[in-house]
């Protein structure tokens, strides 16, 4: 018989080897997630998980500060949001968040050494409506965050500026008229997989309102029914949450019925009062920061960073796998005064899929 021609076996043998290199080493872990036969496992890499433990580690908690004694308000000229608490938990409180936030900078980073109680430096205003924020989060939307609650460092973890942030995304500068326009896609973005599916599906869904919905529930064309392009912008934000939590679509969907809550895991109710959250955080606190934040921390439309699902949870399924910082922090928890418009039950529209 003839022999192959050696180059064209060396070919195959490198088609071969790029065809494998996508695949992972065996051995994987499989969790079944829905009924038998229904596809609904989470597999994960021991190896890859290994290194989300390792980024995951959580700093000690310093000691308790006793309630008792004099009230911040009482020693201190200018306590707007902290003023429930005893002046040793407020001395706390600015020492974990020094760790937190800005641990290389220290207490400058937000404090004129001439005067603590000045409110010159912008990062202190931030740094006031994110004590705010961050009790909003402890207190009012216990529908997603549980009682394992966030601080500080769930999203910081140890930098001024969190790894994981978001501004409007116009796209690139093309060619003007119809030819360069690329309708908001089809520039291939990390934030969404690297597909070429809208890169700015955040604008919409987690800063603006807009219904999160595709899936046609009548035979024809009706008004509740979706155009392609917005069945498009729903993948791009699907394919941010899976990456943002490392969890495949079935973590929270049935795939043979994606729009069915009836057989969706309660993951997916979550995630739903996850995004409303997400919207709270940023319409209430991220956007009213916007004339607080000097123009180099913009985005190129102008706007302030905002968060998304992986600001918090940055690749794992519970942001610190779980670990509770909250806890040993009860000055995070507290009164916060937009309260006032708590989170609305979920609504029948939700509830009738
Ligand atoms: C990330 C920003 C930030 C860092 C870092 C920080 N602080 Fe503060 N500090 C604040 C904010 C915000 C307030 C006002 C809190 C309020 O209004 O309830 C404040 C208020 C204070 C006050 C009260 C001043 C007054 O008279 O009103 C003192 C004292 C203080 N901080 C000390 C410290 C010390 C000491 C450190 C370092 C260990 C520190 N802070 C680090 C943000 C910060
Ligand atoms: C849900 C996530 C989240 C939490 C929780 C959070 N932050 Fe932030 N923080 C942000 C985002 C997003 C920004 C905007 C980044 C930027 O500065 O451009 C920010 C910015 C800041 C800045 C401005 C830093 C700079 O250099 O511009 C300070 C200071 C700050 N946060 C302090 C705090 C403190 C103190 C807490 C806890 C009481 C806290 N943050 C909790 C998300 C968070
Ligand atoms: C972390 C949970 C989570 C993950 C992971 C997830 N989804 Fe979703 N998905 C949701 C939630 C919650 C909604 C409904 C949002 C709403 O109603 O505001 C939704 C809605 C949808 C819809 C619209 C259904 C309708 O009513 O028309 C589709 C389609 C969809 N997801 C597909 C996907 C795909 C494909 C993936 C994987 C790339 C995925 N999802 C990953 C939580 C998730
Ligand atoms: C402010 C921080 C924060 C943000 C932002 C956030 N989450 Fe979460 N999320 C948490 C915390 C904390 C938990 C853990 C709650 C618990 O212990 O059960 C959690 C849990 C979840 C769970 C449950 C996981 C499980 O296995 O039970 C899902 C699903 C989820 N988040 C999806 C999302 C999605 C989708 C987004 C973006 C729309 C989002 N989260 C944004 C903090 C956050």
């Amino acid at each position: 018989m003839k022999q192959p021609v050696p180059w064209a076996r060396a070919a195959a043998m490198l088609a071969a080897l790029l065809l494998l290199t996508a695949c992972e080493r065996p051995p994987a872990y499989y969790t079944q997630g829905g009924y038998r036969g229904t596809a609904m496992a989470d597999v994960q890499n021991p190896r890859t998980f290994q290194a989300k433990v390792d980024a995951n580690v959580v700093p000690d908690p310093s000691p308790a500060a006793d309630p008792g004694g004099p009230k911040a308000t009482e020693v201190y000229k200018n306590v707007q949001v902290l003023g429930d608490l005893s002046a040793g938990q407020f001395t706390r409180v600015m020492v974990a968040i020094t760790g937190w936030v800005a641990p290389q900078q220290g207490c400058l980073y937000c404090h004129n050494p001439a005067n603590f109680a000045d409110d010159s430096l912008y990062t202190k205003k931030v740094a006031r409506r994110m004590l705010q924020m961050t009790r909003r989060v402890n207190s009012d939307w216990q529908s997603h965050v549980q009682k394992t609650g966030v601080t500080c460092y769930t999203c910081h973890r140890g930098n001024p500026v969190p790894a994981r942030i978001w501004f409007k995304d116009p796209g690139p500068r093309t060619a003007q008229g119809l030819a360069g326009n690329k309708f908001g896609q089809n520039t291939p973005a990390r934030e969404i997989g690297l597909t070429s599916l809208p890169f700015d599906p955040f604008t919409n869904y987690l800063d603006q309102h807009e219904q999160i919905r595709m899936a046609s529930t009548t035979a024809l064309p009706s008004g509740d029914h979706q155009s392609i392009k917005q069945t498009e912008w729903t993948y791009a934000l699907m394919i941010h949450f899976s990456k943002s939590l490392g969890v495949n679509c079935t973590y929270c969907h049935n795939s043979r019925a994606f729009a069915s809550w009836a057989q969706s895991p309660p993951q997916r109710s979550t995630a739903w009062y996850g995004i409303r959250m997400v919207r709270d955080i940023n319409n209430v606190y991220m956007n009213s920061l916007v004339d607080v934040f000097p123009d180099y921390r913009k985005g190129v439309t102008g706007d302030v960073a905002k968060t998304y699902c992986a600001t918090c949870h940055q690749g794992v399924y519970k942001p610190l796998l779980g670990v509770s910082m909250a806890k040993d922090y009860p000055e995070l928890q507290g009164p916060s005064p937009e309260a006032a418009e708590a989170p609305a039950a979920k609504p029948a529209e939700v509830a009738a899929r």
